[in-house]
């Protein structure tokens, strides 16, 4: 019997349906040629239905999601929504809640795209970002006393429990492993300063380490990486890192490989639902004008189909991804592309049927 994949949708804000529509597009073409298949049921969330509704999440529809096999998002930010409301209420709730303690953060420059870092190439941009995702900054601690007094007092700590950092870095060294390429594995910190928060997850990483002597293990401050990441990109295999940092660098990170239209996300939870996305975010500027790139979106429907374990399907996808960048667009910028949105999500699902 064929495996059935129940995907839940969740289209978004911006320019997220029209991207979505892309990276379903290719998961059809591909599942026909699979032996497994794809059923979607669409859920109207976002700075959309906020402002219709005054809902942000309803607890039944994180039900919903929960029963899923994995999610799959466009984006969330409404330029009419005061920020934080969407963030926390929707993004970082259903992260929380669902348990998704890993983002996951490709960054690899593929062949024909342009990256502006000089005399660097698809060689020397291939790593992976493991960013811890429930924890952290992140977690919502601290408070503000007198606030909009001159005597405001407004605090914010950085959870960081031991179970949430070994998870995450455990996890780090298994898809280190099995990723198999330079299988080096950099715990990026700031143990010169944040003394307590660090020592944890450097003691913690230390002694994960013992059980992978197959991996080897790099420390890096993440000031100095940003700057290694700049520098020299081919240093890096794996990135395990906090939340607040992992942010930080993965900006950074989807700069170097090209930009916000090609950079795709995994919010996982490996004994749960799975969340994924492109990074760039909804782009409320280019809503409906079929500009943007969806390739990102597509990115992120490959990583989806790789976390269910559909690997064959997702190196389609990626093998055709790496054709159309090559070949066909020729700058990946929004409005640049020499094609329509939809005309890219074509190119890729046309090369699939041809080809595989
Ligand atoms: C991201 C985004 C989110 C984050 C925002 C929108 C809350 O920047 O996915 O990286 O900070 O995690
Ligand atoms: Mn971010």
């Amino acid at each position: 019997m064929s495996k059935k994949f129940n995907i839940a949708v969740v289209p978004g804000d911006g320019t997220g349906p029209e991207v979505v529509a892309e990276g379903i597009k290719v998961l059809d073409t591909v599942a026909k040629k699979s032996d497994f298949s794809l059923s979607y049921s669409d859920f109207n969330i976002g700075g959309d239905h906020y402002l219709e509704t005054g809902e942000i999440l309803d607890e039944k529809v994180i039900d919903s999601l929960e029963k899923a096999d994995a999610i799959f998002l466009g984006a969330i930010g409404h330029p009419d929504v005061k920020p934080g409301i969407l963030e926390k209420g929707i993004l970082l709730n259903l992260r929380f809640t669902l348990d998704q303690y890993i983002n996951l953060r490709p960054v690899k420059l593929y062949d024909g795209v342009d990256t502006p870092l000089k005399d660097k190439g698809p060689d020397d941009i291939d790593f992976v970002v493991v960013r811890e995702n429930t924890e952290g900054l992140y977690a919502g601690a601290g408070g503000a006393l007198k606030r909009g007094t001159p005597d405001e007092v407004a605090v914010q700590e950085s959870i960081n429990t031991r179970k949430g950092v070994e998870r995450c870095i455990r996890f780090a060294f298994e898809y280190c492993r099995k990723r198999n390429k330079r299988k080096k594995l950099t715990l990026c910190g700031k143990t010169n300063v944040l003394t307590f928060a660090f020592d944890l997850w450097q003691r913690t990483f230390n002694e994960v380490a013992k059980e992978y002597p197959d991996i080897e293990t790099d420390y890096a401050h993440v000031d100095a990486t940003c700057m290694w990441m700049v520098k020299n990109p081919e240093w890096f295999d794996v990135i395990v890192t906090d939340n607040m940092f992992g942010d930080i660098i993965t900006d950074l990170g989807a700069m170097i490989q090209g930009g916000m239209g090609i950079a795709a996300g995994g919010n996982i939870n490996p004994e749960g639902v799975s969340m994924f996305e492109p990074i760039g975010g909804s782009a409320p500027k280019y809503t409906g004008k079929q500009v943007i790139n969806p390739i990102a979106s597509i990115m992120a429907a490959q990583l989806m189909l790789e976390t269910l374990g559909e690997d064959q399907a997702a190196s389609w996808i990626e093998q055709s991804v790496i054709k159309v960048l090559r070949d066909d667009i020729k700058d990946v910028s929004a409005g640049k592309m020499g094609f329509t949105t939809s005309e890219v999500g074509d190119l890729v699902a046309e090369y699939i049927e041809k080809k595989f």
